[in-house]
C-alpha cells in the first residue's frame, strides 16, 4: 500500500512539478494572463477612429500559441472596454464564444476570459470599442493643438495601460507581431509604433504593419495633422508643421546618435527611426515606441541642450525593446540599461565633460531624494517585487539612476572594453526577449564576472541588486565644471559674489541646473530677486531649468513666478514637471488653494496618467 502511494505522489508531483516551475517563472503581478499556458504570437487590428464619442471601435484578432493540453480557457487583461462579441476560429471556421468580464479591479482592470472549449482555438476575434476614459489614450480637441485646426489623440501603453485600448496579454513576458487597419478622419495621419506612412491618405484609411515581434506596452497610436521631415535616410520627426522645423533642427544629430550606438551595441534592428512631436499634454518626456518614438515638446529648448532624451529613447531600442523585463520588478534591466547606454551616445557624440555633467546631475539627484524625500528602503533597491502597486505610481529613479550607476561601477571595475563586449553579447543573446532579474544575474556571472573573479565580488552584486541605497563603494563622479559653479555659489550664498558678478551668462543648461539644485532649500527674496534680474530665469524658454526654478520659487514664496507657473501647468502636462510643482503648492498652506484652483483650470487638458497622480496629491493634503 505505502509503495502505491508513494509512487502516485512520485507520479503527481512529477506531473505538477513543470506547471510550477514555469508559472513561477512567468508569474507576472500585473496581469491577469497565463503565458504558460497560451500566448500570443500575432494581432491584427481594426479599429475606427472615432473623434466625436471619442473612442476606439472595431475588433481585435490574436493568433495563439498553446503550450498545455489541459488548457480550456483564454485569460486577457482589459480595463474599461465594452466587449460586444467574441468569436474563436478553428482552421476556417469563425464560431461566437462564451466568455466572462470579471469586475475591475482598480490597478489591473477586469480579467476577461473566453471560454475555448476542449479543442484549442488558432485564433480568437473580439469585437469591442473603448471608453473615452481610456487610461492610455488621450483625446484632444483643437484648441489643445498648435494649430488649433484638428483634433489629437495618443496613446501611452507603458506600463499597463494597453489593456484599456486592446483586450490583450498585457505583460512585458509575452511578444507577438501586429497588423493593423485603422480608419480615421479623412485629413488626418495616423501613426503606429510600426511601418509607417510620412503623409496623410486621402479617404482616412490606413494599414499598418510591424514584422518584429514586440511586448504589449510597445504598443503605440497617434492621428493628429502631422507632417514629415527627414533628418537622415533612416531617421526623421513627425511634427505638427507649425513645429517641424524647430524639432528638425534640435534634433539634427539624431543620425549620428544611431551611427554611435551601433558602433557601441550592433546593428540597429528595427528599420526605421522616427520621431513623434506630441503636444505638451504627453505625460513623459519620451516614449521608446518602436520605430517611432514619442516625444514632449517640452525638450525643445532651441539650443538642443535637452536632446539627451532622444538619446535615451533610442536607446531603448537595445535596452528594453530588444531586451526586455519580464514583468516591472526587473524594470532596471529596461531602464537602467537604458540610462547607462544614453550617457555612452552623450559621450560619443558631445565628449566625456557634458556626460559627465549629466550623470553627476542625476546621481546627486538621486542621493538629494533618498536623503530628503525620503524614498522607502524597498523602492531604493533595483531587484524589486510591485505585487499589489500601481507602477504609474510608485518612485522609479532608482531603475534609472542606480541602475545606470551599476553599470557605470561594473565598468570600471572590469574595464569599459570587456563591458562594451559583455553587453554586446547579452543585447544579441536575448533579442527579442523577455527576461527576469535571475536570468540576467546567471548571464551575468557566467559571462562577465566569472572573466574577472578578482575585481567584483558577489556580495558587491547582492548590495547593488537587493540592498537599499547607495552602496559605500559605489564609484563616485566629478565634474570640473560642476566644481567651479560650487565655488561661485557658495561666494554668492556668503554674499561675497552679487548675482550679476555670476558667470551665469556662460553656464550652459547643465550647470544652471547644477547651479539651481545645489541651493539650500530657504533663500531670501532678495538672493531670488538678483538672481531672477540678473539672468531672467523667470522668462526662460528651457523647461528643465524653469522647472528647477518654479519649485525653489514656490518653496520660498516668491511672488515674481506666479503668472509664467500658472501658464506652465496649464499648458504642459509631463508628469515629472507637474506633480512635484503640485506637491510642493500643495504642502504651503498658503499655496494649496492657489495650486488647487490651477490644478481645476488645467485638469481637462491632462492625460488620465498625469491627472490621476495630481489627484491623488490633493485628495491627500486638506482642502
Ligand atoms: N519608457 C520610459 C517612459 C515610461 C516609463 C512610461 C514607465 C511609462 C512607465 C521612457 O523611456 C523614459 O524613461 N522617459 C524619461 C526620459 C528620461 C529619463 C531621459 C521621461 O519621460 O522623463
Ligand atoms: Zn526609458
Amino acid at each position: 500500500m505505502r509503495s502505491v502511494s508513494a509512487l502516485l505522489h512520485l507520479f503527481i508531483l512529477l506531473l505538477a512539478a513543470p506547471t510550477i516551475a514555469l508559472a513561477g517563472n512567468s508569474a507576472d503581478p500585473h496581469s491577469y494572463a497565463q503565458p504558460d499556458q497560451v500566448t500570443i504570437k500575432a494581432m491584427h487590428l481594426d479599429l475606427d477612429a472615432d473623434f466625436a464619442s471619442q473612442t476606439l471601435a472595431g475588433s481585435v484578432e490574436l493568433a495563439l500559441d498553446w503550450h498545455q493540453r489541459s488548457a480550456r480557457e483564454l485569460v486577457l487583461d482589459s480595463r474599461d472596454l465594452s466587449i460586444e462579441r467574441v468569436e474563436l476560429r478553428r482552421g476556417q471556421r469563425w464560431r461566437p464564444a462564451d466568455y466572462a468580464l470579471a469586475e475591475a479591479d482598480p490597478i489591473l482592470g477586469s480579467r476577461l476570459s473566453i471560454d475555448t472549449g476542449r479543442r484549442q482555438p488558432d485564433a480568437v476575434r473580439i469585437h469591442y470599442r473603448t471608453a473615452p476614459t481610456a487610461s492610455g489614450l488621450q483625446w484632444l480637441g483643437a484648441e489643445q493643438t498648435l494649430g488649433k485646426r484638428e483634433p489629437f489623440m495618443f496613446s501611452q501603453s507603458q506600463a499597463i495601460h494597453a489593456r484599456s485600448w486592446v483586450p490583450l496579454q498585457d505583460t512585458p513576458a509575452v511578444r507577438y507581431t501586429y497588423s493593423a487597419d485603422i480608419q480615421a478622419p479623412a485629413g488626418l495621419l495616423v501613426l503606429m509604433s510600426a511601418e509607417n506612412p510620412f503623409e496623410a491618405s486621402a479617404d482616412g484609411r490606413y494599414r499598418f504593419t510591424m514584422e518584429q515581434p514586440i511586448p504589449s506596452y510597445l504598443m503605440a497610436i497617434a492621428i493628429g495633422r502631422l507632417e514629415f521631415k527627414p533628418i537622415s535616410e533612416r531617421a526623421g520627426v513627425f511634427a505638427e508643421p507649425e513645429r517641424l522645423d524647430e524639432a528638425v533642427y534640435e534634433f539634427a544629430d539624431t543620425e549620428r546618435m544611431i551611427a554611435a550606438a551601433e558602433a557601441l551595441y550592433g546593428e540597429y534592428r528595427w528599420g526605421r527611426y522616427d520621431l513623434l512631436i506630441l503636444p505638451p499634454s504627453f505625460p513623459y518626456g519620451g516614449m521608446e515606441n518602436p520605430r517611432l518614438s514619442f516625444i514632449t515638446p517640452t525638450v525643445i529648448a532651441g539650443d538642443r541642450s535637452l536632446v539627451q532624451l532622444i538619446a535615451h529613447e533610442l536607446a531603448h531600442s537595445w535596452s528594453g525593446n530588444l531586451v526586455t523585463n519580464d514583468t516591472w520588478n526587473s524594470f532596471w534591466l529596461n531602464e537602467g540599461f537604458t540610462s547607462y547606454v544614453e550617457n555612452r551616445i552623450i559621450q560619443a557624440l558631445f565628449g566625456a565633460e557634458r556626460a559627465d555633467m549629466e550623470f553627476v546631475l542625476d546621481a546627486r539627484g538621486l542621493a538629494r531624494d533618498y536623503e530628503q524625500l525620503p524614498v522607502e528602503p524597498s523602492l531604493q533597491r533595483l531587484v524589486q517585487d510591485l505585487t499589489g502597486l500601481d507602477p504609474d505610481a510608485i518612485y522609479t529613479t532608482t531603475s534609472y539612476t542606480k541602475g545606470a550607476w551599476f553599470l557605470r561601477f561594473l565598468e570600471q571595475r572590469v574595464g569599459r572594453e570587456p563591458l562594451d563586449t559583455f553587453l554586446r553579447e547579452y543585447f544579441d543573446h536575448f533579442a527579442f526577449r523577455s527576461i527576469d532579474n535571475d536570468t540576467f544575474r546567471a548571464w551575468l556571472d557566467e559571462h562577465l564576472l566569472s572573466r574577472h573573479g578578482e575585481a567584483v565580488t558577489a556580495a558587491q552584486i547582492d548590495t547593488w541588486l537587493n540592498e537599499p541605497g547607495i552602496p559605500e563603494f559605489a564609484p563616485v563622479y566629478e565634474s570640473a565644471a560642476f566644481a567651479r559653479v560650487d565655488g561661485q555659489r557658495e561666494a554668492f550664498l556668503a554674499g561675497e559674489q552679487a548675482a550679476s558678478e555670476l558667470p551665469g551668462a556662460d553656464w550652459n543648461t547643465h550647470e544652471w541646473l547644477y547651479f539651481l539644485n545645489g541651493l539650500p532649500a530657504a533663500l531670501e527674496q532678495e538672493q531670488l530677486q538678483a538672481l531672477d534680474q540678473a539672468f531672467g530665469l523667470t522668462q526662460t524658454g528651457n523647461s528643465e531649468i524653469a522647472f528647477a526654478w518654479y519649485l525653489i520659487g514656490i518653496n520660498n514664496g516668491y511672488p515674481a513666478i506666479r503668472p509664467g507657473l500658472e501658464q506652465f501647468l496649464v499648458e504642459v502636462g509631463r508628469r515629472k514637471f507637474v506633480v512635484p510643482l503640485y506637491r510642493a503648492l500643495a504642502e504651503r498652506e498658503s499655496d494649496r488653494r492657489w495650486g488647487r484652483s490651477i490644478y481645476q483650470r488645467a485638469r481637462p487638458g491632462y492625460h488620465p496618467i498625469t491627472s490621476a497622480s495630481v489627484d491623488e496629491i490633493f485628495s491627500q493634503t486638506q482642502p
